[in-house]
């Protein structure tokens, strides 16, 4: 009687929670949006257990609506009678596919009940990966950046679906902003990709984030003082290393681990 909506984390298999590991083994039927999050779920089960859904090519809503009751229509039954999981990268509550199907079964298939495993989401690992720290005191808001768009305004954020970086990166410079950039973040699947570079991505790449942040920021914790301690002793590895670009933004590292495009299933991402 229930449907898990399994987070995948940002797409390493090992990133996978304990939990979220446990429903996906214990599921009988594990549906998956797309090709990325499917090649993370069968690292974890076996091929003959995931379910096959489909969906279109479109943005038309009319369409989608159609896909998203035929999927809820598939999933359904199935949870009546076993264990069923949809899994998505990421946290499913965070952008992501899930909510359409989420809703679809409470308008439609409202015994089903649904519970959720949540996701390492790359709101989160953008942080380690690009070696940025959010400190206590401040904000930071999300925000997405599509073909070329520049949000601006609050002092630290995060973009996501930032589909065209030169012209995003224009808008934001432009705003007062220094800019990094997050490709296939802790994703077996392709180049993993952390710069501060625009000329670095010119390609169209859907795993693409960017970490924005007001130049001048005056944010000094407590422990920052113990910067002027390691110059004074002569080592600079420990704490923020000198980036490769003209970014100022402070990173504690930039090194990622080894590492499709499709927001809604088989557009722009399987998440
Ligand atoms: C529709 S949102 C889904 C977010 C996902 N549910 C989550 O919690 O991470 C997709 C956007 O998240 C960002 N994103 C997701 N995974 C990423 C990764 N591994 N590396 C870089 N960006 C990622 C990209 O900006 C992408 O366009």
């Amino acid at each position: 009687m229930t449907l898990h909506g399994v987070g995948l984390g940002p797409g390493d298999a090992d990133l996978v929670t304990v939990r979220g590991r446990r429903v996906l083994e214990e599921a009988d039927v594990v549906y998956s949006p797309g090709r990325l999050s499917r090649s993370v779920a069968t690292e974890h089960v076996p091929d003959d257990r995931i379910g096959d859904l489909e969906f279109p090519m479109t943005r038309d809503e009319d369409e989608l609506r159609r896909a998203w009751r035929e999927a809820a229509a598939e999933i359904a039954p199935r949870a009546r009678d076993g264990a069923v999981a949809f899994v998505t990268l990421g946290d499913p509550n965070v952008y992501s596919t899930f909510g359409h199907l989420r809703r679809t079964l409470t308008a439609f298939h409202p015994d089903v009940d649904v519970e959720v495993v949540p996701g390492v989401s790359a709101v989160t690992a953008f942080t380690t990966a690009l070696g940025v720290e959010v400190a206590a005191g401040a904000n930071l808001t999300l925000h997405e950046a599509a073909r070329g768009t520049a949000p601006t305004g609050p002092d630290r954020m995060v973009l996501f679906k930032v589909t065209d970086v030169p012209a995003t990166h224009e808008g934001l410079v432009d705003a007062g902003y220094d800019v990094v950039y997050g490709r296939r973040l802790y994703m077996e699947q392709g180049e993993t990709v952390v710069t501060d570079d625009p000329q670095e991505l010119t390609d169209r790449d859907y795993y693409t984030l960017a970490y924005a942040e007001k130049r001048g920021l005056d944010a000094e914790p407590a422990t920052a003082t113990f910067g002027d301690v390691e110059a004074t002793n002569g080592d600079e590895s420990n704490g923020k290393v000198s980036t490769d670009g003209g970014s100022e933004i402070g990173r504690t590292e930039r090194a990622v681990g080894e590492a499709c495009g499709d927001e809604l299933p088989g557009v722009d991402g399987d998440d």
